[in-house]
């Protein structure tokens, strides 16, 4: 834990060490349960007596925001903790966002987070994928030992029946009526996306999305010709009562939502959101896209999809190995029920005849591994540890006025900044420092939206350290270099009075 001393201020150390780990509970960078320095350890990294130590956590724990457990230190107290609760950071006021027109940058967007992947010393804070697990080389080897002939051939557009048994059983866990006669194999969610999409709208068809929301998804969209209404998020979700009013008048022909780990803001929405949704969606007879990319990083249990609430074929869902295992595999599903399967197959067959065997293959030998639970909760302890470290850091070093979700999954944090903020000129100017991060524009449907930076947090934590230290200083930089002009104003004013 770093912590900044004035030693020339007035205000006592003791009470500045208090405030400090007080601001990093309510910002969620230390959690309920988390343990705090031992007193030795944090006198000797602050140089001050381990008397102003115990001081500042007698406050503390007077403050009810600390308790003391014998012999085991002192520990941040399950009372005290607001801050995994996103509404308290999560609040920007926006308006319904209907485009005039497109202009995706998905194309350089991606590419440009690619190239970064493979360039020596460059933070990569726009790209949000896990480490493959460990063992995936041996089990590849042996899915290629094992395979019978047919892997090499021609396969079914539904991909393969073993897999999708598979995915049926995992889906069945989360709360789904599944079979695999409901599944069908994708090469990875963007295809199911891209299937769906098409599948449902024709040009000049009107389509709710969230905003902001994945822009892979928005450059399909546009793509297509489609009209985007884009339905400003709340900290509970989708805006129900904006998306009942546009149902209304606009009568759209799909809702595009992610409803566990939204990408980009990190909300997840409760069972009551989710069947409020569902209700409009069948009272306006709008079909709803449920897209799942991230469940499998859930910190905690989440409520079942959407799709499990679905009696009447409105919710087709669509989901991806690319988070949990790897995304050069190109493997991803989608659950498809009704008469919507066969439609939706046909289509698949028409892109690309099938996933391919291989890739299939490599995911249904991990599955049968039973490795994929021990995988998921090595990356869910790794990744709460540097969503932590990545929210003390923005703590540190990011400007007062910035808010942050802080979310309990996935890969990414959602950072609001203040209104004039030029989020382009940072991108271009943290790039030469050789910082990558995706910023407002791309996340919203007329590229503007409000300032903000999407910020992936499965890197090093010297990566994140220095990576965002170099974000906060051009933040403020931009953000005072009017506030220092008019303070020299002022000063210039004093003088010639
Ligand atoms: C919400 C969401 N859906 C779909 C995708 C596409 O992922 P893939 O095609 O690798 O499964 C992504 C990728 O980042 C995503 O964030």
């Amino acid at each position: 834990m770093k912590i900044l001393l004035e030693r020339q201020s007035s205000k006592p150390i003791y009470l500045q060490i208090r405030d400090r780990i007080s601001r990093l509970i309510k910002s969620g960078a230390l959690q309920s349960g988390d343990r705090l320095p031992s007193i030795r350890c944090l006198a000797e990294s602050l140089q001050v007596n381990k008397l102003t130590i115990i001081e500042a956590y007698n406050v503390l724990e007077a403050d009810g925001v600390v308790c003391a457990r014998q012999g085991a230190g002192y520990f941040v107290s399950n009372t005290s903790v607001p801050c995994a609760n996103l509404k308290s950071t999560f609040a920007p006021t926006q308006n319904v966002i209907i485009p005039e027109q497109g202009g995706s940058c998905f194309f350089d967007m991606y590419t440009a987070a690619v190239h970064a992947q493979s360039q020596p010393g460059m933070i990569n804070f726009s790209l949000g994928f896990s480490h493959p697990p460990k063992d995936i080389d041996l089990i590849a080897r042996r899915a290629l030992r094992q395979a019978p002939d047919s892997l090499f051939q021609y396969d079914f557009p539904q991909g393969q029946l073993t897999l999708r048994r598979q995915i049926a059983q995992m889906l069945i866990q989360q709360g789904m009526e599944v079979s695999a006669d409901n599944l069908i194999i994708t090469n990875g969610s963007e295809q199911g996306l891209s299937l769906v999409l098409q599948y449902y709208i024709q040009p000049g068809d009107w389509v709710i999305v969230e905003t902001p929301t994945y822009f892979g998804a928005i450059a399909i969209l546009e793509k297509l010709r489609a009209k985007i209404i884009g339905i400003p998020m709340t900290a509970e979700g989708m805006n129900l009562e904006l998306l009942e009013q546009y149902l209304k008048s606009h009568r759209p022909k799909l809702i595009y939502t992610i409803s566990t780990l939204h990408n980009p803001t990190g909300i997840t929405t409760t069972q009551a959101h989710r069947q409020h949704l569902l209700k409009l969606a069948e009272k306006y007879e709008c079909p709803i896209l449920e897209d799942n990319a991230y469940e499998g990083l859930c910190f905690e249990s989440v409520p079942a999809p959407i799709k499990a609430l679905d009696k009447q074929d409105f919710v087709t869902y669509i989901s991806t190995f690319s988070k949990t295992l790897m995304p050069g595999l190109r493997v991803g599903y989608m659950v498809v029920t009704g008469k919507h399967y066969q439609a939706i197959l046909e289509q698949k067959l028409l892109h690309d005849l099938h996933t391919s065997s291989i890739s299939q293959a490599i995911v249904s030998e991990y599955l049968a591994s039973g490795h994929l639970r021990r995988h998921l909760n090595q990356l869910r302890a790794e990744y709460i540890q540097t969503r932590n470290i990545m929210l003390q850091a923005l703590e540190r070093y990011f400007p007062e006025e910035a808010r942050w979700t802080v979310p309990n999954g996935g890969l990414f944090l959602w950072v609001q900044l203040p209104d004039n903020i030029p989020t382009k000129t940072i991108r271009i100017e943290a790039l030469s420092q050789s910082v990558l991060v995706a910023c407002s524009s791309v996340f919203f449907p007329d590229k503007q939206g409000y300032p903000t930076m999407r910020l992936s947090y499965c890197l090093t934590p010297e990566e994140i350290e220095k990576g965002i230290s170099i974000l906060g200083k051009l933040l403020k930089k931009h953000l005072y270099k009017g506030c220092e002009r008019m303070s020299r104003y002022h000063q210039t004013l004093v003088h010639s009075i």
